[in-house]
């Protein structure tokens, strides 16, 4: 009999329309997904299970919010793409800048991809220079010049980089450590005056969730600001969602608390949560450098279904219910569901480490220690991880398919849902242990 996996790979390549989709990583075949509602997941044969994949990121409210379906019907019957702005679409951004004050001008785009293109283009058209930095493990999407030691979904199935990138595109991306201060230091210090970016995650979230070390973020910054290069921020994924604020967000509070100035991105990228599950991702920053954007400036950028008025919909009825009281329900389940992990874990001699940066965690596996750089969370016992997984699905919890990737709640995720994962989790120790 020709399952459902035999005849998609038969026309997709690898049975999917996005790597990570696949379950190179933890072996076995994925199942069809039919639909999902809250924090649940509903395969094709009528299994439901709690979802810790969250379409990797968008889901923060759950799936299928009532509000947010709500207004997608709406728009949809409103017509669904115009070629031309809308209302929508400026207060969609404006709810961006409400939130995150250094995005003084936003451009909506489709993918997280895009965004993270296009605040390359710019760095390099605003300064005229060609290099760029980025750290090795960090995902910035699958544009030529950012698919060089690009973490999670390469790190899983095995390629080190993407064949198609020319040694031409590779050349002008700096590659270094994540958290080393003195490799970027001594970067800047030789290429200086040819850096255009440092592109970075605002916490690294696609080799598991890496908290930036002490200062790190800062130290991008100032040398920055100091060499006449661009800081790109990438939120994609902790955009909204590692705090209302994004990630930055949450060093600034820090930096508040403590009396000291908070730092600033020049771009920012964003994307997943700003759609709520649709197609919308941005790229947003200092009015001087996006003015450089067409039309008003020389660096291009365009797109057919740019801020698309179904997805914007989607988007700004999910920025609108995010709520502080969302926040802390994020944050409770966050907390709950990785401390609980851990602690089964350690009663079970299980060595492991937990991975945070703001609500977002993960786990690594035979690591004692949370690492930082790339080379450190490598070691992990993906072995291990792969046991995890299946015994995990078999009792009704998905997973990411791979052990580099965060874990992600909702706010729907409340006691039931973490119980329900924890004696999946303690039942499977009891094997393991
Ligand atoms: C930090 C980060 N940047 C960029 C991207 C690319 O976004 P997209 O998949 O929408 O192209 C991702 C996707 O996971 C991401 O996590």
């Amino acid at each position: 009999m020709t399952t459902f996996t035999d005849r998609a790979a038969a026309i997709l390549p690898g049975g999917v329309n996005s790597p990570v989709r696949a379950w190179n990583g933890v072996g076995g075949e994925p199942v069809p997904i039919a639909s999902a509602r809250g924090a649940y997941v509903t395969d094709g044969d009528g299994r439901e299970y709690v979802d810790l994949i969250g379409s990797w990121g968008p889901a923060i409210l759950g799936h299928a919010h009532p509000t947010v379906v709500q207004a997608v019907q709406q728009a949809a019957a409103s017509g669904l793409s115009f070629g031309a702005t809308s209302a929508r679409e400026v207060e969609l951004a404006e709810e961006i800048r409400g939130r995150y004050a250094p995005a003084e001008r936003v451009r909506l785009v489709s993918t997280g991809t895009e965004a993270t293109m296009t605040a390359i283009r710019l760095a390099r058209g605003a300064t005229g220079r060609a290099k760029i930095i980025k750290f090795a493990g960090l995902y910035h999407g699958h544009s030529d010049s950012l698919l060089v030691a690009a973490g999670s979904g390469l790190a899983t199935s095995g390629v080190p980089d993407s064949a198609g990138v020319t040694p031409g595109t590779a050349a002008d991306t700096i590659v270094l450590a994540f958290g080393d201060e003195d490799a970027l230091t001594d970067a800047f210090a030789e290429h200086g005056q040819q850096i255009a970016a440092v592109i970075t995650e605002a916490a690294p979230a696609n080799m598991g969730v890496v908290r930036p070390p002490l200062g790190f973020n800062r130290l991008i910054s100032t040398l920055c600001r100091n060499e006449g290069a661009v800081m790109i921020v990438d939120e994609v994924l902790t955009g909204f969602r590692a705090g209302p604020a994004g990630y930055w967000g949450v060093e600034r509070d820090e930096d508040l608390a403590a009396g000291v100035e908070p730092w600033q991105p020049d771009l920012v990228t964003f994307g997943k949560v700003i759609g709520g599950g649709m197609p919308v991702a941005a790229v947003a920053g200092r009015a001087d450098l996006m003015e450089q954007l067409a039309p008003l400036g020389p660096v291009y950028q365009a797109g057919t279904l740019s801020g698309n008025p179904v997805a914007v919909a989607a988007g700004l009825a999910t920025m609108r219910l995010l709520t502080d009281d969302v926040y802390q329900r994020v944050a409770a389940a966050s907390e709950a569901l990785s401390g609980g992990v851990s602690e089964i874990l350690t009663d079970a001699g299980i060595t492991h480490a937990v991975g945070r940066a703001g609500t977002l965690f993960s786990l690594f596996w035979g690591l004692g220690v949370a690492p930082i750089a790339f080379e450190d969370v490598a070691r992990q016992d993906t072995a291990q991880f792969a046991r995890f997984f299946h015994a995990l699905h078999d009792a009704g919890v998905y997973l990411p398919p791979s052990a580099y990737e965060a874990w992600f709640v909702s706010q729907s995720h409340g006691q039931a849902e973490i119980e329900r994962v924890l004696d999946a989790v303690r039942a499977w120790a009891a094997t393991e242990a």
